[in-house]
């Protein structure tokens, strides 16, 4: 498998850590110094699945295909304001594709997944062109009242247009279960029958134990993806991380003892946008020519569950 095209779309609104200080009990200094990030973009008008529908187009031009080339769409999102019908079956009917769709929830770590059901599909013949959209609006699940988890996330959607190729050399994904440390609990319907406590919660982060879950987890993972190719962590020529915290990146980067300028990131601008910040990242570089053919990247990402993903690829095989 191989992506030929990416394609991003980013929310019009602009919220810096100031504006978020005019109501809560927080500073930009704290924000930057502690997470890197500066500003983030909201949902405020607009709906996901415009979003998403934007991202699709886009990687579609990219890739040079039409949207009825395509013979799946997969779309990752954590929670919107559609429990069924899924997100993908909406993008569907906006960009005029008629392939079958469906809906993956794996947190942070939707890209990851996403990429690693695509290639089953690819890899077995049942399916050549897959869509893969990762659209996310977290700013609706957070609490605005909490200042330990919503100064950290932003919304956005990305895709990718996957083929047959030889980019994907390998990917692993893992899940050990810590539903305590990372979750939301939604508001589901009132039933006569019910009876127990349904403890309704927005999104709840234990965010020290997140922290050090991730940074222990991906650096396993991303030594173990490139062990299993045959590679040393120096082959790697960027590594495209999931973008939770600066200072995530920066362990991860140190644990493997290498340059900066191996480890791109942008969540000063974007926040975390969960498992659209890899899709994102990924059409950045490719946009500012920081990716060349037969480059090999690595991609890692973590979240709830608690889940990981990682692969290498080399780009453009
Ligand atoms: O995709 C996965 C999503 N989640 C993550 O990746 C989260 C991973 N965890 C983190 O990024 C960090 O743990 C946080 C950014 C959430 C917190 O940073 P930290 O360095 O672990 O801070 P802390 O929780 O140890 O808090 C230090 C202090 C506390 O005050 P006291 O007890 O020392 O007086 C907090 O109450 O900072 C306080 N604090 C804040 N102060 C200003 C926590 N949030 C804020 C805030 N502004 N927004």
């Amino acid at each position: 498998m191989r992506i030929i095209g990416t394609g991003v779309s980013i929310p019009e609104l602009k919220v810096t850590n100031d504006m978020i200080a005019e109501f809560l009990d927080t500073n930009d200094e704290w924000i930057s110094t502690r997470t890197g990030i500066k500003e983030r973009k909201l949902i405020s008008t607009k709906n996901l699945f415009h979003l998403a529908a934007d991202a699709a187009s886009k990687a579609l031009e990219s890739a040079g295909k039409k949207a009825t080339d395509m013979d799946l769409i997969i779309c990752s999102n954590v929670a919107n304001s559609y429990i069924t019908p899924s997100l993908s079956s909406i993008v569907q009917g906006i960009i005029k594709a008629t392939c079958p769709c469906f809906d993956i929830n794996n947190a942070c770590t939707g890209f990851l997944t996403g990429l690693d059901i695509a290639d089953a599909y690819i890899s077995s013949g049942k399916y050549k062109n897959i869509l893969l959209i990762c659209a996310e609006e977290p700013s609706r699940f957070c609490d605005w009242g909490d200042r330990n988890a919503c100064i950290l996330f932003g919304d956005a959607a990305g895709a990718v247009v996957l083929t047959e190729g030889e980019g994907l050399k390998k990917i692993i994904t893992t899940t050990a279960s810590m539903p305590d440390v990372l979750y939301y609990r939604r508001k589901l319907e009132p039933s006569p029958f019910v009876k127990k406590d349904e403890n309704y919660k927005a999104l709840q982060m234990v965010g020290k134990e997140v922290f050090k879950t991730a940074v222990t987890s991906s650096t396993r993972d991303i030594k173990r993806v490139i062990s299993e190719c045959g590679m040393v962590p120096s082959d790697v020529d960027l590594f495209v991380l999931h973008q939770a915290n600066l200072r995530i990146i920066d362990s991860i980067r140190q644990h493997l003892d290498l340059p900066e300028e191996k480890f791109p990131h942008n969540l000063d601008k974007y926040g975390n946008t969960s498992s659209a910040t890899i899709p994102i990242l990924l059409d950045e570089q490719l946009k500012a020519g920081k990716i060349k053919n037969g480059d090999i990247l690595c991609f890692s990402a973590f979240g709830a569950g608690f889940s990981t993903g990682a692969c290498i690829m080399k780009w453009n095989a």
